[in-house]
């Protein structure tokens, strides 16, 4: 079974990467794999627990964060591809060669609060074009729409480590042989369903939510005795990957509105290196993507660290969502 089974480069030489981008993506997937032995240990490599520190965020970063941060971080900088990296767990741009092609940016760990519990967890990667017009550690290198993203996916790393990865064509999922060490291509073309019964919300902020985003999850919660005529399923994983991969696998929406908890920050996820990224993985799959008003692909980013509402899955009940917002 697993010799018939398309290895990543062949798969990727498919979807017209060139040799410099593909061997950045094998930097990313090697230092992926690092990571994964360690979360497989867990205890054991002594990678559960929080630091004393607090990231650029303002929140307090795990052990594992400032692990993966560094493994991907070190692979990165060895890259003579890289002109520049971004992470949740960087304050500032890094600079890396002058010469480089590309710029990375990603969140090394999300889902943080899933490390301690054995939950899903995963590293978010984006790659765009450098740009030669501002230096390498110019934080307008990252300043570039999700559109523009050369190549955009996640490790997941769950009961099974998967790569799910898209470089401008079909969104695909490869999953980590161990006996390898390679990740082997098993779902070539992931497709999200149109429709769905389930959406994916942390409910607790729910008396945050303005009153249209209120009257979308009630008339959901209402069921077939609502509006809605159908029962609907709520899932949270506290991982964005973990429920991004289960909508693109099973169908759903997945949510992080815009909220009044702290003026200072009126949504939780970062456009950079979550809302991006999985944008173009949900587009690429057939799925929509939006903050409350617009294509998330289209947001001209103004910081780092910059935040946004999401709201993303399956095409038609995203219309639905956005329909209230309106
Ligand atoms: P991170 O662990 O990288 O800080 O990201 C956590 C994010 C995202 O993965 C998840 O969807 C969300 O925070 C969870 O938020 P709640 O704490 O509201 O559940
Ligand atoms: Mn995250
Ligand atoms: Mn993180």
């Amino acid at each position: 079974m697993q010799s018939l089974m398309q290895k990543l480069t062949p798969s990727l030489r498919a979807d017209r990467v060139n040799p410099e981008l593909m061997r950045l993506i094998n930097t990313i997937l090697d230092a992926s794999k690092d990571i994964a032995i360690s979360v497989s240990q867990g205890a054991l490599a002594g990678i559960l627990g929080s630091t004393q520190h607090e990231n650029v965020q303002g929140e307090t970063q795990k052990k594992l964060d400032v692990i993966a941060n560094q493994i991907i971080k070190d692979a990165l900088l060895k890259n003579p591809q890289v002109r520049a990296l971004a992470s949740e767990e960087e304050d500032d741009v890094v600079a890396g060669s002058p010469t480089g092609a590309y710029v990375v940016a990603f969140d090394p760990l999300d889902g943080s609060s899933n490390i301690d519990i054995n939950g899903q967890i995963g590293t978010i990667f984006t790659i765009y074009k450098a740009r030669n017009d501002v230096p390498a550690n110019s934080e307008l290198q990252f300043q570039q729409q999700g559109k523009q993203q050369v190549c955009a996916g996640y490790v997941l790393y769950g009961a099974s480590t998967l790569l799910v990865i898209t470089t401008g064509g079909p969104t695909r999922c490869f999953t980590l042989d161990s006996k390898s060490n390679q990740f082997l291509l098993t779902v070539p073309e992931l497709a999200i369903a149109k429709d769905t019964q389930e959406f994916a919300v942390n409910m607790a902020n729910q008396r945050f939510w303005n009153s249209r985003f209120k009257d979308y999850i009630s008339d959901l919660i209402s069921g077939e005795t609502g509006i809605r005529k159908k029962r609907f399923n709520m899932r949270w994983n506290a991982a964005m990957v973990g429920d991004v991969h289960r909508l693109l696998i099973r169908g759903g929406i997945f949510m992080y509105p815009s909220d009044s908890r702290d003026p200072k920050q009126p949504a939780k996820l970062r456009l950079l290196y979550e809302a991006n990224p999985m944008a173009m993985l949900v587009e690429n799959a057939g799925g929509k993507a939006f903050n409350e008003s617009e294509r998330i692909l289209d947001i001209v980013p103004t910081t780092l660290h910059q935040r946004v509402p999401v709201i993303m899955g399956s095409a038609n009940e995203v219309d639905s969502c956005l329909i209230y917002l309106r």
